[in-house]
C-alpha cells in the first residue's frame, strides 16, 4: 500500500487533529502517504477533490498539531447519498485516479451510514469521533432490538426499540469516542462556574449540554455535581421535578440542573424541538431543551414563590438557562482523547494495511485496561442496513436520585480518572495570559494549509 487517503465528517470535535497525527504518525513508519480530503465528503463530491498531502517525505506537515482542536482539513456535513450510485462510482473513479488505495473516514454514525455505499467498492474504514459518545454498541445484539414501524411525513422510516437488554460494561463495542472526555471536560467545569453564581444570587439555573439523543454527556457532566440531570433515555416527569427542585430550594437556596439537549416528554417529543429542521445529514436541530425546562418550572412554581422568600425577582428572572453550547466542540482536547484519538487513527491505517473495507477502528476496555480491535461495519446495522445512535444505556442512571447510577459511575471512572495531563494542566497557566496575544492577531491554520491544497487535475 503506497498511498490512502482520508477525511474528517459532521460536526467536529476536540480530538480529530489527535487521530489525523496519529494515522499519518504510523503511515509515515509504513512509508505510506497519506492525502487529507477538505471538508469531509464535500472534497470526494467535488471533481476537483481537493486534498492536502499530509506527510511529503514521510514527515508530517508542522500544521498536524495533535493538541489543537477541530479538524486542519475542515469537516462538514455532506454526505454520499447511499442511493447514489452514479455519484459513489464517480467519487471511487477519482480515487483510483489520484492513487488512493483505501479511504479513512474519521467520523460518527452519519459517517458511518454514508460510508456504506462507498465501502461497496473501496476500502474503507472508519476511526471513531463524537462529542456525543454514540458511535458504538452497549452489546453486540443491539442492532437486532430495532423494527421499523411506518413512515414520517417526509417519508423517513420510523424505528422502535422491541427489548433493551442488561449489560455489562466489557460487553461494550466501542467503549468511548474520541472527542467525548473533552467535551464532559468542559461541560463539567461550567456546571462548576454557574453554580456559585446561581449560588450567590439564589437563582435555579439550567444548564444544556449536546449529546442529541444520547444522554452520556449530561451524565458526564456529573462530575460539576449539578443537583438534577436529565438525560434522553428516561421521558420527563414533570411533576416529579418539579418537587425535587422545590425540595431543594428550600435547603440549599440554589438549584443546578443539567439538561439533555434531546429530553423527550412521556409522548416521546422530543422537548427542545420547537420548530422541526434538520441539517443536511437529516438530524434534527435543537434549539431549546432548556427553555422548556424553564417555562414548566416558572409556570408551576410561580412569582409568589420567590416573593414569599423575600426575593425581589420574579419566576422568570430567578430561574435562567444556559447552553454550554459548541465551547463543548472546540479548544485542546485533554490527554485521555489525544492519546486514544492517535491510537484509533493509527489502528485505522493497520486495518486498511489488512485489506479492512467497511471496517471500523475501536476502542474496547476489559479488567486490564483499554486496548483496539476491530470490526466489521455491519455488525452495527440493523435489519435495513441503518446504523442508529448508541443510547446511554439505563442502567447507567439513577431515575430516582435524578444522578448516575452505580454502573454509570463505574463507567465514568473508567475514562475520567487521570484523563487531564500534567501537560493540559501546564497549557492553562502558559497559555491563557500569554501576552503575545495581546499583541498579535490571530492566525488561523487555515491560511496556512490552505496553500498546501492540491486538485485533482
Ligand atoms: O453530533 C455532535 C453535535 O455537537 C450534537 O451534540 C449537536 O446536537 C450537534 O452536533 C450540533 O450541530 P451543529 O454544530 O451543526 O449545529
Amino acid at each position: 500500500m503506497k498511498r490512502i487517503g482520508i477525511l474528517t465528517a459532521g460536526g467536529d470535535t476536540p480530538a480529530l487533529n489527535a487521530t489525523l497525527y496519529g494515522a499519518v504518525t504510523r503511515a509515515n513508519a509504513l512509508r505510506i502517504e497519506v492525502y487529507g480530503f477538505i471538508k469531509g465528503y464535500n472534497s470526494l463530491l467535488n471533481p476537483r477533490m481537493p486534498y492536502v498531502h499530509l506527510n511529503p517525505l514521510f514527515q508530517n506537515i508542522p500544521e498536524l498539531d495533535s493538541t489543537y482542536g477541530g479538524s486542519i482539513l475542515g469537516a462538514s456535513r455532506d454526505y454520499v447519498d447511499v442511493n447514489d450510485r452514479e455519484t459513489i462510482l464517480k467519487v471511487v473513479e477519482r480515487l483510483n485516479r489520484l492513487g488512493i488505495e483505501g479511504l479513512i473516514c474519521v467520523g460518527g454514525d452519519g459517517t458511518l451510514n454514508a460510508m456504506q455505499s462507498l465501502a461497496d467498492h473501496f476500502h474503507t474504514v472508519l476511526a471513531p469521533k463524537t462529542i456525543d459518545n454514540d458511535l458504538g454498541l452497549n452489546y453486540m445484539a443491539e442492532p437486532d432490538e430495532w423494527v421499523r414501524e411506518g413512515k414520517d411525513e417526509g417519508n423517513k422510516p420510523q424505528y422502535r426499540r422491541l427489548a433493551i437488554q442488561d449489560m455489562r460494561l466489557e460487553d461494550m463495542v466501542n467503549y468511548v469516542t474520541p472527542g467525548y472526555a473533552t467535551a464532559v471536560f468542559v461541560s463539567a467545569q461550567g456546571v462548576q462556574r454557574i453554580r456559585t453564581t446561581a449560588e450567590s444570587h439564589r437563582r435555579i439555573a439550567i444548564i444544556e449540554v449536546m449529546g442529541r439523543q444520547s444522554g452520556y454527556l449530561a451524565l458526564g457532566s456529573a462530575y460539576g455535581q449539578p443537583d438534577i440531570i436529565l438525560v434522553p433515555e428516561y421521558p420527563l416527569e414533570p411533576d416529579r421535578l418539579i418537587q425535587k427542585v422545590l425540595a431543594l430550594y428550600e435547603v440549599q437556596k440554589n438549584v443546578v440542573i443539567v439538561v439533555s439537549e434531546g429530553i423527550v416528554d412521556e409522548s416521546g417529543k422530543e422537548l427542545g424541538v420547537l420548530s422541526e429542521t434538520r441539517d443536511p445529514a437529516e438530524n434534527v436541530h435543537y434549539s431549546g431543551a432548556a427553555e422548556a425546562i424553564k417555562r414548566i418550572l416558572v409556570e408551576a412554581i410561580g412569582d409568589l414563590y420567590f416573593q414569599e422568600r423575600r426575593r425581589n425577582e420574579s419566576a422568570n428572572a430567578a430561574i435562567f438557562t444556559r447552553k454550554v453550547g459548541h465551547t463543548q466542540r472546540g479548544g485542546r482536547p485533554i490527554l485521555f482523547d489525544r492519546f486514544y484519538a492517535a491510537l484509533q487513527g493509527g489502528k485505522a491505517v493497520e486495518m486498511l494495511r489488512e485489506g479492512w473495507h467497511n471496517g471500523i477502528a475501536i476502542l474496547q476496555r476489559s479488567e486490564d485496561g483499554f486496548y483496539l480491535d476491530s470490526i466489521d461495519a455491519n455488525r452495527l446495522r440493523d435489519r435495513w442496513g441503518e446504523i442508529h445512535p448508541r443510547y446511554m444505556h439505563p442502567s447507567f442512571y439513577d431515575p430516582a436520585r435524578f444522578q448516575p447510577s452505580e454502573k454509570g459511575i463505574e463507567y465514568l471512572r473508567h475514562i475520567f480518572t487521570n484523563a487531564v495531563g500534567h501537560d493540559d494542566v501546564e497549557w492553562v497557566r502558559a497559555q491563557v495570559f500569554d501576552a503575545s496575544h495581546l499583541l498579535q492577531p490571530y492566525h488561523s491554520v487555515n491560511v496556512d494549509v490552505h496553500k498546501r491544497i492540491r486538485y485533482l487535475s
